[in-house]
Order: C-alpha cells, then sequence, then structure tokens
C-alpha cells in the first residue's frame, strides 16, 4: 500500500548553481554544467534522463553567473532560421530537440546555503506530491534504468528512495554514506532494494557505516520540505539533503534505496568527465567506428605505465 497518496512522482528538480572549481579556468564563464560531453552539454543528458523516465517538468535550481543555461533551454528563433535556409536538417533537428526535451522552469538559490537548501527552492514548484531530484555531475548511462526503478518503488511502496553505489571505503568521505538492511523486494534489472536505517555526509572513513554512497538520483516524499526548513548546518556548515533523509529515517518514515549495478560516470571529476566522454563516443554510430579504429592504435603505441610520451 502506497503511502504518497498514490500520486506518482511527474516533475523532477536539479540544483546547478554549484561554483564548479574542479574545472577552473573552464569554468570562469561557462557554468560546468555547460561543458559538452561529446556534442551535447552534461546538463541536456540529465534533463533527458528526466524526461524519458517520465518527468516531463524540471524546475532548475540556479545561482548567479548560470544565465547561459537558461539561455540554452530557451528556443533560438534566429539560429532555426539560418540552419533552415541552409537546409541543414540534422542539425536544426539537434537544436530543436534541445529545447524540446521537457518544460524548464527557473529559480534562483539567492545565498548558496548547500543542497538541502537548494532543494527547499523547490517547495512551491512541487507541492504535495513525491517529486525527482538528479545531480548533474552524475551522468547515468541511458542504457540503465535507474530512475524509472526508483520511480516504480516509490510508487508501490511510497516514501522516499535513493540511488546507492558502492564505492568503496577508500572513497566513502566524499559521499553521502549509509546504513542498509535488506528490503525483502525483489531485485529490479539486477539492482538491489534496500531499506535505509542511517545517513551520514562525508563521514570520515571509520565512522562510515558502509561503503554504500548515495550517487546524484533520489525520488522523495514532499514530507523532506518541512524537514528542510528545521534542518540546522551541518557538515561545511552547509544545509545538508542527507542530514534531512537522517530525520525522516529518524521519524519512521520510509526511505529505500537502490543499489545502482550500471553504468555511472561522475563528470564533475576530471577523469572520469574524459572517460564518459570516450565511452559515449566509441559508441555511437557516426563518431564511433572512427574513434575506435583511432583508440586502437593510439593504445597500442602508449608507453608502459610509468614512461614518458615520445
Ligand atoms: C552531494 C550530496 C552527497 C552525495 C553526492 C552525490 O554532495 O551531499 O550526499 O553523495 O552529492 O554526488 P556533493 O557532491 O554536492 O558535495
Amino acid at each position: 500500500m502506497s503511502t504518497s497518496g498514490a500520486r506518482p512522482a511527474r516533475k523532477a528538480v536539479i540544483p546547478v548553481a554549484g561554483m564548479g572549481t574542479r574545472f577552473l579556468p573552464a569554468t570562469k564563464a561557462v557554468p560546468k554544467e555547460l561543458l559538452p560531453v561529446v556534442d551535447r552539454p552534461a546538463l541536456q543528458y540529465i534533463v533527458e534522463e528526466a524526461a524519458r523516465a517520465g518527468l516531463p517538468e524540471v524546475l532548475m535550481v540556479t545561482g548567479r553567473n548560470k544565465g547561459a543555461i537558461e539561455d540554452f533551454f530557451d528556443s533560438t528563433p534566429e539560429l532555426e532560421t539560418a540552419l533552415e535556409k541552409k537546409g541543414d536538417a540534422a542539425r536544426l533537428d539537434a537544436v530543436r530537440s534541445s529545447t524540446d526535451i521537457a518544460q524548464v522552469h527557473f529559480v534562483r538559490q539567492g545565498e548558496a546555503k548547500g543542497l538541502g537548501h537548494a532543494v527547499l527552492q523547490a517547495a512551491a514548484f512541487v507541492g504535495d506530491e513525491p517529486f525527482a531530484v538528479l545531480l548533474g555531475d552524475d551522468l547515468i548511462d541511458a542504457r540503465d534504468h535507474l530512475l524509472e526503478q526508483m520511480l516504480a518503488v516509490q510508487a508501490e511502496h511510497g516514501g522516499s528512495v535513493i540511488a546507492l553505489l558502492d564505492v568503496g571505503m577508500e572513497n566513502i568521505d566524499k559521499y553521502g554514506a549509509v546504513a542498509v538492511e535488506p528490503g525483502g523486494q525483489p531485485a529490479l534489472d539486477g539492482d538491489e532494494v534496500v531499506t535505509v536505517t542511517g545517513l551520514v555526509e562525508k563521514p570520515p572513513v571509520d565512522e562510515a557505516p558502509s561503503s554504500l554512497a548515495i550517487i546524484g538520483r533520489y525520488v522523495l516524499s514532499p514530507q523532506i520540505f518541512d524537514v528542510l526548513r528545521e534542518t540546522e548546518p551541518g557538515r561545511g556548515g552547509e544545509i545538508q539533503l542527507t542530514d534531512a533523509l537522517a530525520t525522516l529515517v529518524a521519524r519512521g518514515e520510509p526511505v529505500h534505496g537502490v543499489v545502482f549495478s550500471g553504468r555511472r560516470y561522475d563528470t564533475g571529476d576530471k577523469l572520469d568527465y574524459l572517460k564518459a566522454v570516450i565511452r559515449l563516443a566509441a559508441e555511437r554510430d557516426d563518431l564511433g567506428p572512427a574513434l575506435r579504429t583511432w583508440l586502437h592504435e593510439f593504445v597500442s603505441e602508449l608507453p608502459a605505465e610509468g614512461a614518458s610520451p615520445a
């Protein structure tokens, strides 16, 4: 029996106010969310993922210097007319489809007081319904259906659902870490469903409850807003979404976890970003064959680890 009022989530919230310091100087003038992954901004993949999962209403929580994101999701009549005149149907289609993916709305965060504070800015947009939160740095391969599974778990069991990944104890201090119990629910698409019994934001390794980390997908009960309003600043002096979820658990509200077993790239990390670009390009019909041929040659000529390139 659903405890969510049986209304499925229809809206997605994407916080995009982060400063992108890991990609400076590129992000001095370009929001990190617009850095290209092959030929599409990272953020376009995220909006496409939301739309694919049946969430056509998207709210972006923005900050200063993020005007280019609003421009990107606006229509571009002059560009479209120019492409039309040239008869460039393929590029015209690429331009139009990037703006037609979803109904995108914007709200400003004002002060950057943390992820929990960013999510709280979505309260009026969301209303009294469960909703999804997608973090822009986590890119989930389009062939994996993590968000769809999380929405299905929420529709079936109510409460909130978070995406989890085993990142190993050596990496857990960069994430929200969780304690879980087996959920007693069947696995979906190979992904295990568990019950979350505790959460802690970026714990020191010796205080981490497990090596299971929250990755950037959440389906949240609207009760989270009341909790966030009362949540004191936590790690880093910021209002943490993880702390609000811990309060929900402590109050006996169900929080489920879907342990992801598919392909995820952290495009906020330089090495992972490069891997995402190469992997996605190598699998494309247009670029793939030539890139794969070149990659084979390139790899065969690479000096052994530790030696410097010729
Ligand atoms: C945020 C969350 C953290 C989560 C992470 C996933 O941290 O606070 O709990 O594990 O996203 O990417 P951030 O990466 O914004 O510091």
